[in-house]
């Protein structure tokens, strides 16, 4: 199938690159001529697992093109994918303007019928929207070209995206008109062995199921780190509790992990946009502001932790911190829990040194003046961070964290205090070692 991709995102990159490596012909439309020719040279902006080489590939091949010229991306396009951002307006609410631009410059230039189909994530109504912006472009330009307007939201973790995209668990096509479902359900039949899992529905319920999705992931997760804080008041490990709840099917074993927050781009925006289109809609929605509320709560735990461990005294203490991307397997830094710590730490005083396998030049770049002032120091090296600190605090469970050489470490470091955000060692073997262990939720 033909198919323009418009926005080289991070879901537009992973949607173009996992088309054409099912063998159709894609085009990718980015309006900034810089990254244009980056990834027309096969250099990949973002870091995700196995997305560069499938790129490299599929450029290769022919499969996949890039350019900065909508006009030159959509001629022969049978799908268009809508793939801008949605960032957060003022008040929480989605900020459509990038999505009506495109749709405003496919009215100008649209001169085939075809397929528009909503992947960025958005609020009920926008594929109306989007209809209506473009069909109000090509009525000027009296353009008969009959254009149909489906949402298909991305369900991919960053991180394991290329691997969502060839593996979905369900694909929900939402599309009022039956000739644009058998579009999509064609152009996915590749990824879906088993047909059960590509879901048809309203326009506007597979945009609602978007959000709702990301809300009940986010609840789940707020919900066990509340169940946490209670735990750890009764003395019980909430590690046990989960392991002694997720066994029950209907709970399940998937983000019920106690941690030290939810970040990424995803979550917090969706929460909040939910909330504000409650408002909206005159429905006060009580648990969102409550998962929200409890995961604000919970990014500032392990700074309480520590502040109460050196009886509030942090000016001069040297703190290690493992982990800074918002999860393992991306360098993303946005809303990550890392970033709460380390400005409350740099506050107090503390000096700072840490590491992160992909994100510390994000890092550097937000924080040049700490590292000019010798405040904050950054290393790819788990080791080099740990030499003459009086904690180590692991945020982001990041493979290379899991089984260190603790003896190297504690030999390291000035005291052996470590602060598990993420629950991931074993509390008694860490004792053994000499260690004062603590985590979230777990019994001191
Ligand atoms: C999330 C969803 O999982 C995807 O399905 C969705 O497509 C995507 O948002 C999106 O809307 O684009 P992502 O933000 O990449 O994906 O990251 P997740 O793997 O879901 O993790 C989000 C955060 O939750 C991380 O900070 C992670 O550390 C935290 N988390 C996750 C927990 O604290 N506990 C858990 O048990 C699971």
């Amino acid at each position: 199938m033909q198919i323009c991709v418009i926005g080289a995102g991070y879901v537009g990159l992973v949607t173009a690159t996992c088309f054409a490596e099912m063998g159709n012909q894609v085009v990718c439309v980015e309006r900034d001529p810089q990254r244009v020719a980056m990834l027309s040279r096969g250099e990949v902006p973002i870091y995700e697992p196995g997305l560069e080489t499938m790129l490299k590939a599929q450029l290769a091949g022919g499969q996949l093109s890039f350019t900065s010229q909508l006009k030159a991306g959509i001629r022969r396009a049978e799908v268009i994918f809508i793939a801008v951002g949605t960032p957060s307006g003022e008040d929480g609410s989605a900020d459509l303007s990038h999505v009506l631009a495109v749709a405003d410059e496919l009215g100008e230039r649209l001169d085939h019928a075809c397929l528009v189909v909503d992947k960025s994530t958005v609020p009920v109504g926008t594929a109306e929207r989007v209809a209506q912006h473009i069909n109000a472009g090509l009525a000027r330009r009296e353009q008969r070209a009959r254009v149909i307007v489906a949402s298909n939201p991305e369900f991919l973790k960053e991180g394991s995206a290329v691997e969502d995209f060839m593996r979905p668990d369900r694909v929900i096509v939402g599309c009022d008109e039956e000739r644009g479902r058998e579009l999509l359900r064609r152009l996915y039949a590749p990824f879906l062995r088993n047909h059960e899992r590509l879901l048809c529905m309203s326009v506007r319920a597979a945009e609602f199921s978007k959000y709702a999705a990301n809300a009940f992931l986010a609840t789940k997760i707020s919900f066990i780190n509340e169940m946490a804080g209670i735990c750890a008041r009764l003395g019980v490990d909430i590690e046990e509790v989960r392991r002694g709840i997720g066994s029950d099917r209907r709970i399940g074993t998937h983000f019920i992990y106690a941690g030290c927050g939810y970040g990424g781009s995803c979550f917090p925006k969706d929460v909040k946009a939910l909330i504000r289109t409650a408002e909206h809609e005159g429905i006060e929605p009580g648990i969102l502001r409550a998962v929200e509320a409890r995961n604000a709560l919970q990014k500032t735990l392990l700074f309480q932790a520590l502040r109460e461990h050196f009886n509030g005294h942090l000016q001069g203490r040297v703190v290690a911190l493992w982990g800074l991307a918002f999860k393992p397997g991306t360098d993303d830094l946005r809303e990550a829990p890392s970033l709460v710590l380390l400005d409350a730490l740099l506050t107090a005083g503390a000096k700072v040194q840490a590491c992160d396998p992909a994100a510390t030049a994000a890092v550097a770049a937000r924080y040049a003046a700490a590292v000019e002032a010798g405040q904050l120091m950054l290393s790819e090296s788990p080791y080099a961070v740990a030499q003459g600190a009086d904690a180590l605090v692991l945020v982001t469970e990041w493979k290379q964290f899991r089984q260190p050489d603790f003896p190297r470490i504690r030999g390291a470091m000035r005291m052996p205090v470590l602060f598990d955000g993420r629950n991931i060692y074993d509390a008694d073997q860490l004792a053994e070692l000499g260690f004062l262990y603590r985590g979230i939720g777990r019994p001191a």
